[in-house]
C-alpha cells in the first residue's frame, strides 16, 4: 500500500515528483494557492488551463511539465462547484491524483487543496484525501504478464492540508488505511474470476483473514446446510458441481451493547440457472458475490479496529448453474424457517439464498440486520448504475445506514416496500413464488426478503449497480468497486461509539 505522510510546508517546497492541486471552479478565477504556485512557475498553470479548457469540473484533470520547482510536474484536479461540504469532491480528486501519479510514474506525490474549496473539518479532510488516494491507487493486475501494463501506484503520497492538523493526522490516516484496506479486500474478491473465486476459495480466504483478525469462523458445507434445513440455499446450489459454503464470521467483543448481523449475497457466478441469461447478461456475473465480499471485508476491519460492537457476517455462497441436477421451474422448496416457495424463475436465485441466510441471522437474535446484495437489474433501471437502493422495515435503522453511507462517500437512496406488491408473490400451490411482475422488480425482491426477517429492524441494500463500474471515476476503479464495504464499516464504527 502507498505510504502516507503529512506536510504543512508550502507545497512547492516539498520534495516530490508530482504536485497535485485540487481546485474548485471559483478558485480557478482567483485562488490564493493556485495563484502562488502559478507565480513560482511563471504562469505555466494558467496558460495550460486556458489552452486545455480546464474548468475545474469535478474530476477534470490537467498535467503540466514545469521547471523552477522541486516537482517535475504539476497537475490540477477539479473539485467542481465549490465549496465541498461533504468531502466527496476531495475524495474523488485525491483518487484522480493517485491515478495521475501512477500514469506518469511519479513515486512521490504531494496533494494540496485550499480551505476555501473544501469546507469539511481539517482532520476529516486529511482522512478523506488519504482514503481517496489509497482507493485511487488500487490495481487488480495479478493476471497481467506484460510488465509495462502494470502501472505501479505512487509509493509515497503526501497530504498537504491547508492548515496543519497536528497529531490528529495519525488517527485520520489510520482510519483511512483501515477503510481502504477493507474496500481493496472486497474489490479483490469481486475482481477474481469465478473460475478461481469458487465458494470454497471464498470461504478459505475469508477464514484466513478472520483468524488473523481474531474473529471466530464457522463454515458449513453442503451436508451441514442440509442438516440445518437450508432448502432454498441448497436448491440454488444443486445445479453446480462446486461445493457450496455457508460462511459465518463473528466478532464478539466483551461489553458490546449492540448485536448486528450483516448478510451478503454470495453467488460466485450467476448463469441464471435453467432460466439462462444471455451472453451479455452473464458477462459480469462473477461480481454476483459483491455483497458477500463487502460484509466479509467490513467485519474483518471491524475486528482489526477492535470496535465495541458485536457483528456477525453471513454469506451463503454458491454458483447458480444449469445442469441435469439444477433446480427447476415449478419446483416447490422449503426454506430454513419452514416456508414453501414455488420457483418461477431460477435467475431470481439471490433472494432464495438470502432468505435462508436471514433466517439463520434471526436465530442470532440481533438488534439490527442488514443485507447487501447484487439483487436486481430493476434497481439499476430505477436508480442508475452508481446508486444503491435501500429498503427497510425500520426508518431509524435506514437513516443510520444512509448517514453512514453518506459519510463513506457511497451513494444510496431509499426505496419503498409497498405492501400491495406482495400480492405478486402469491402462489397457488406454495406460500410464495420467488418472482413477481416486471414493474417494481427491485421492490418485490425486497418484499420477498421481508418475509424472512420477522420483526427485527432490517435494511436491505440492492447494490447491483454500484458493485461494478464500467469505467474508472475518481477513487473508484473499473470493475469490482468494493461498494458498501466502507459504508458498513462506518455504520459499525458508529454503532460501537
Ligand atoms: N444477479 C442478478 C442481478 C444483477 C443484474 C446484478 C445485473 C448485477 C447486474 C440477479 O440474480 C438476477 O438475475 N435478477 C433478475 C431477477 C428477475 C429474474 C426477477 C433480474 O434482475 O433480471
Ligand atoms: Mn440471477
Ligand atoms: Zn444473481
Amino acid at each position: 500500500m502507498i505510504d502516507l505522510a503529512s506536510n504543512a510546508s508550502d507545497p512547492a517546497d516539498i520534495d516530490a515528483d508530482l504536485l497535485v492541486l485540487a481546485v474548485g471552479e471559483a478558485e480557478l478565477e482567483r485562488g490564493e494557492l493556485l495563484e502562488r504556485i502559478d507565480a513560482r512557475v511563471g504562469g505555466v498553470l494558467r496558460r495550460a488551463a486556458a489552452d486545455e479548457r480546464f474548468r475545474a469540473k469535478l474530476g477534470q484533470t490537467l498535467v503540466a511539465n514545469v521547471r523552477d520547482l522541486r516537482a517535475l510536474r504539476i497537475a490540477l484536479v477539479g473539485l467542481g462547484a465549490s465549496p465541498d461540504p461533504s468531502g466527496q469532491a476531495l475524495r474523488i480528486a485525491a483518487g484522480c491524483a493517485a491515478r495521475i501519479a501512477a500514469g506518469v510514474g511519479a513515486p512521490r506525490t504531494v496533494f494540496a487543496w485550499s480551505s476555501a474549496a473544501v469546507t469539511v473539518e481539517p482532520a476529516r479532510a486529511s482522512e478523506i484525501a488519504a482514503e481517496g488516494a489509497l482507493l485511487g491507487g488500487y490495481r487488480f493486475d495479478k493476471y497481467l504478464t506484460d510488465e509495462s501494463r502494470r502501472r505501479p501506484a505512487a509509493s509515497a503520497f503526501i497530504v498537504r492540508p491547508p492548515v496543519p492538523v497536528g497529531g490528529d493526522d495519525a488517527v485520520a490516516f489510520a482510519r483511512a488505511i483501515s477503510t481502504a484496506r477493507a474496500v481493496a479486500r472486497a474489490r479483490d474478491l469481486v475482481n477474481e474470476p469465478a473460475g478461481a473465486m469458487t465458494p470454497t476459495a471464498l470461504a478459505e480466504i475469508a477464514s484466513g483473514w478472520a483468524r488473523d483478525a481474531g474473529l471466530s469462523v464457522e463454515v458449513f458445507d453442503r451436508a451441514a446446510c442440509a442438516a440445518l434445513g437450508m432448502g432454498l440455499f441448497l436448491a440454488v446450489a444443486q445445479g453446480s458441481t462446486q461445493e457450496p459454503r455457508f460462511i459465518h464470521l463473528a466478532w464478539t467483543p466483551p461489553g458490546a451493547r449492540r448485536r448486528v448481523v450483516v448478510v451478503g449475497k454470495g453467488i460466485t457466478f450467476d448463469s441464471g440457472g435453467l432460466s439462462l441469461k444471455t451472453n451479455e447478461g452473464m458477462l459480469d456475473m462473477k461480481t454476483d458475490m459483491a455483497g458477500a465480499a463487502a460484509v466479509l471485508a467490513a467485519v474483518v476491519a471491524a475486528a482489526e479496529e477492535k470496535l465495541g460492537v458485536e457483528v456477525h457476517a453471513l454469506a451463503a455462497c454458491t454458483e447458480n448453474m444449469p445442469s441435469g441436477n439444477a433446480y427447476k421451474l415449478g419446483d416447490v422448496i422449503r426454506s430454513l424457517d419452514g416456508k414453501t416457495v414455488e420457483i418461477n424463475n431460477t435467475d431470481a436465485e439471490g433472494r432464495l439464498t438470502l432468505a435462508d441466510a436471514l433466517s439463520f441471522g434471526l436465530r442470532l437474535k440481533p438488534d439490527a440486520m442488514l443485507d447487501f446484495a447484487t439483487l436486481t437489474g430493476a434497481c439499476m433501471v430505477a436508480l442508475g448504475p452508481n446508486t444503491a437502493g435501500v429498503m427497510s422495515n425500520d426508518d431509524a435503522l435506514a437513516g443510520e445506514l444512509l448517514a453512514a453511507a453518506q459519510r463513506a462517500g457511497e451513494e444510496m437512496w431509499r426505496l419503498p416496500l409497498p405492501p400491495r406488491l406482495t400480492e405478486q408473490l402469491k402462489s397457488e400451490i406454495a406460500d410464495f413464488k420467488n418472482t413477481g411482475e416486471r414493474w417494481g422488480g427491485a421492490l418485490t425482491a425486497g418484499l420477498f426478503l421481508k418475509e424472512f426477517v420477522g420483526s427485527v429492524p432490517w435494511v436491505h441494500v440492492d447494490i447491483a449497480g454500484p458493485s461494478s463500474a464500467a469505467k474508472e471515476y475518481g477513487h473508484v476503479n473499473k470493475g469490482g468497486t468494493g461498494f458498501a464495504a466502507a459504508a458498513i464499516l462506518e455504520f459499525l464504527r458508529r454503532a460501537a461509539a
